[in-house]
């Protein structure tokens, strides 16, 4: 198999440390690129120096010019101002749009085929942004939540079981924002329905929490974040594209009259292919679970009008 390219814009915290991972699997040379450049190039330098005592050979390159990222099979756009403490992901919709729009006219020029992941956030909107302006068709254009925000519930429900979180599968779908859906009736622990296992009481805290996870983190580290969680989500969703692994993932991607949603960007269940999103799954859901998932919808509508007026002021 010839060698792949993955460009990963942004060399924050999420995007660095999704190159070291990139890096660690050994199967695809990497592009990391940052308006910084010497925070790119560092970074990129710094991951290459570990390349003998952690065992892998591919190539690594950072820095500012989008030269280096030519003909990426696949580009993650991390970049970005991260929440501070107490903001909500809607109030970085202006900030990060510009950003966002500035990368996917790169992405555009300079890796036309490429399958993008956004990691941006408000990140549903962003994923819209991208989508809008690269002009790529939608199969090719996907946001990671749905990964983090389920790994982030299986974690909680693990700890409160104290079972193997390998054992807990679940889909958490909608926005990546306080209107996720945490989907209980398709939440199982080694195959028994969660609901059979947990007090309601209990499963609401829970869905609190996995609502508030990205907050919660944010609060405790005071400045930037969460990393580790996201940049491993992004990994899943790369290797299951680039191995054709078909997996099932809860990603945001268009839906056209799935689950009722029509023209919007929101976290659905997907399998993720070669071809990126290769078929949205649809499942029969709980109408409270239903009505949750188009309520989510709707707000994210709202933002993608907010972006339509800021693509138009900014043409
Ligand atoms: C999170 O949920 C950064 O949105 C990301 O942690």
């Amino acid at each position: 198999m010839p060698k792949m390219k993955i460009t990963v814009v942004g060399a924050g915290m999420v995007g660095g440390t999704l190159a070291q991972r990139l890096a660690e699997k050994n199967f695809a040379d990497i592009a990391l690129i940052d308006i910084v450049g010497d925070l790119a190039k560092g970074k990129a330098l710094d991951i290459a120096q570990s390349a003998p005592i952690m065992d892998y050979d591919i190539n690594i390159q950072g820095g500012d010019s989008w030269d280096i990222a030519k003909d990426s099979q696949i580009v993650v756009i991390t970049s970005g101002v991260p929440r501070k403490p107490g903001m909500s992901r809607e109030e970085l919709l202006e900030v990060n749009f510009k950003i966002v729009k500035d990368v996917s006219e790169k992405i555009k020029k300079f890796c036309p085929d490429s399958i993008v992941i956004v990691v941006s956030n408000p990140l549903d909107a962003m994923t819209y942004t991208a989508y809008k302006i690269t002009g790529f068709a939608k199969n090719r254009i996907m946001g990671m939540a749905g990964v983090l925000d389920t790994a982030r519930f299986r974690a909680f429900l693990s700890m409160e079981l104290k079972v193997s979180p390998k054992d807990i599968t679940a889909f958490v779908l909608g926005s990546h924002g306080d209107t996720m859906v945490p989907v209980l009736s398709y939440t199982h622990v080694g195959g028994v329905p969660v609901e059979n296992l947990l007090p309601k009481e209990k499963l609401q805290q829970i869905i609190e929490r996995t609502r508030n996870a990205g907050a919660e983190i944010v609060s405790l580290l005071k400045t930037g974040s969460a990393y580790y969680a996201p940049s491993a989500a992004v990994l899943e969703m790369i290797e299951s594209v680039v191995f054709d692994r078909k997996r099932v993932l809860p990603c945001c991607v268009l839906c056209e009259g799935e689950y009722g949603i029509n023209g919007v960007f929101v976290g659905v269940p997907v399998v993720l292919g070669k071809n990126g999103v290769e078929k949205i799954l649809e499942f029969k859901l709980k109408d409270d679970e239903v009505q949750a998932l188009k309520r989510s919808a709707e707000v994210v509508q709202k933002l993608q009008k907010e972006v339509d007026e800021l693509i138009k002021k900014h043409s």
